[in-house]
Order: structure tokens, then sequence, then C-alpha cells
């Protein structure tokens, strides 16, 4: 890799969380960060497994910012209204990156390592179709169920005004769910495990709210988040049965 001086970094908008994240050449620098050493170990774990829908990780840099494989293609700013094929492609993505981490050290006692922010915003998109996960920040051990209930959420589940009607959020969700391959049990409690995680997530902006400051959002910027988890978790329960239903 030719060594490129700074100042041909392009700033990377889009991401909400980190600051100073930038593209020189074909590699993206990150701040490093506690979740760094993990991170490492499980995009070398994907690229040991022969799963392709992440970036590699190419170690720290001169200034100590761990670099990342850029992956081409367009990652979008924003929550949107997707396609069914859309939704199952990245559902798909989803199920391979967990199968790549099962029976893993990473994964320890637990099923899989889950991404834990599965967004479109942190989705690389190559003819309007996902094909690759970034932001590994948040991954840790953890169960399929957190994953693919929050993408349920953040691709499928939608309380604002302009959003598709309840029946087609629902079949979109079912739609996920299939793609994914999830059976049994787990898809038996898949409403609770977005219903789980927005309230979550109202609790997780809470929390920065307070915490030492590792987010580039204003007071308001947050509150906004917290309040927008809520009303997505009052328009989840009150069809909850619509999204039950379409799971049948
Ligand atoms: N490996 C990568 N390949 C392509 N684009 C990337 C990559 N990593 C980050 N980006 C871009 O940088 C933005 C912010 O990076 P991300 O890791 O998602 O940080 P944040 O924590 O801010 O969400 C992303 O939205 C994406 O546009
Ligand atoms: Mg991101």
């Amino acid at each position: 890799m030719t060594e490129i001086i700074d100042e041909e970094a392009v700033p990377l908008q889009g991401g909400r969380i980190t600051s100073g994240v930038v593209r020189i050449g074909d590699t993206v620098r990150r701040p490093a960060s506690t979740a760094s050493p993990f991170v490492a170990s499980l995009l070398d774990l994907f690229g040991n497994r022969g799963f392709a829908g992440a970036p590699r990780y190419l170690g720290p840099d001169q200034t100590g910012r761990d670099t990342f494989t850029y992956v081409p293609g367009w990652v979008p700013a924003r929550f949107q209204v997707w396609e069914d094929k859309q939704v199952a492609a990245a559902g798909a993505l989803a199920r391979a990156m967990h199968e790549a981490t099962r029976n893993s050290d990473l994964a320890g006692q637990h099923q899989v390592v889950c991404h834990h922010d599965l967004g479109p915003n942190n989705a690389v998109f190559q003819d309007k179709m996902p094909v690759a996960f970034i932001d590994f920040d948040m991954a840790a051990p953890g169960s399929p169920l957190e994953d693919v209930g929050y993408m349920s959420w953040v691709w499928c589940v939608s309380s604002k005004a302009g959003a598709p009607p309840v029946d087609v959020q629902a079949t979109q969700v079912r739609v996920l769910a299939n793609a994914y391959g999830l059976a049994g049990p787990e898809r038996d409690v898949l409403v609770d495990a977005i219903l789980e995680r927005q309230a979550r997530n109202a609790r997780f902006w809470g929390e920065v709210q307070v915490g030492p400051k590792t987010v580039e959002a204003t007071a308001q910027q947050i509150s906004d988040r917290v309040a927008w988890s809520r009303r997505e978790h009052e328009h989840t329960t009150k069809h909850r049965k619509v999204f039950e239903d379409a799971l049948e």
C-alpha cells in the first residue's frame, strides 16, 4: 500500500457516532477505541471463515488510527423505505455474518457475535443491494434475535406519517425473517425483540446525555432520538397483532 499523506483524507459523512472517520485511497481510518481489539479479531475471523461482507482490518496506521479496507459503494445516510429484495439481501447477509462467528472463541458461550447496529446506515450498497456491513464498534457475543430484532425495526418498521401501511411493514418483517431463516421459538418472539430494542434505544440515548461525551450530537438531537424511539415502540405495541400475524 502506498503511503498517502493525510491531506488526501476525505471525511466520511453519514455516521452518527464516530467523528474523524476518513477515507485515504482504498482505506478507511477510524479513531481507535476500546472496541478496537475485538473488532480487529472479528474482522480477521470473517476473513478466515470466508465471510466477505465486511471490511478487512489492516492494522493501526502511524498515528494509531484503525485502518480498514474501503468497501466501494453507497452507504445511506438516513432511514428510508426499502424494497423487499433489499431487505431480503440484508437478512441473508446478517445470517451469513452470524454463521461465520458460530462456535468461535469470540462468540464464547453465546450463539453468535452480534453487530448490534445493523441499520441501513451501516450497510454498503452496490447496484442498489446491501453487500457488506461496516462499523463493528458495538459488536459483542449475543443472540441472533438482538440483530434481527433491531434490523426488523430499522429496515421495515416506522411510525412516521409517510411510512408504508402497517400491513406492508409487517409483510416486510416477514421477508426479513424468512431471508434470515428465523424459525421456531425465536421467530415467535421476534416482535418482543423489536420492542426490547426500541426501549433499549431510548435508554441508550438517555444515558448518552449524562455520560462522558462520546457522541457528536447536541442535547436536542439526543432527546429527539429518545422521543423517536418511544414513538416507534408505541407504534409496534399498537400494531403488535398485525406484525405477529404476518410472521405466522
Ligand atoms: N470500510 C468502509 N467502507 C466504506 N465506507 C465506510 C467504511 N467505514 C466507514 N465508512 C463510511 O464512513 C461513515 C462513518 O463510518 P462508521 O464506521 O459507520 O462510523 P459511525 O460510528 O460514525 O457510524 C459510514 O457511514 C460510511 O459512509
Ligand atoms: Mg455507522
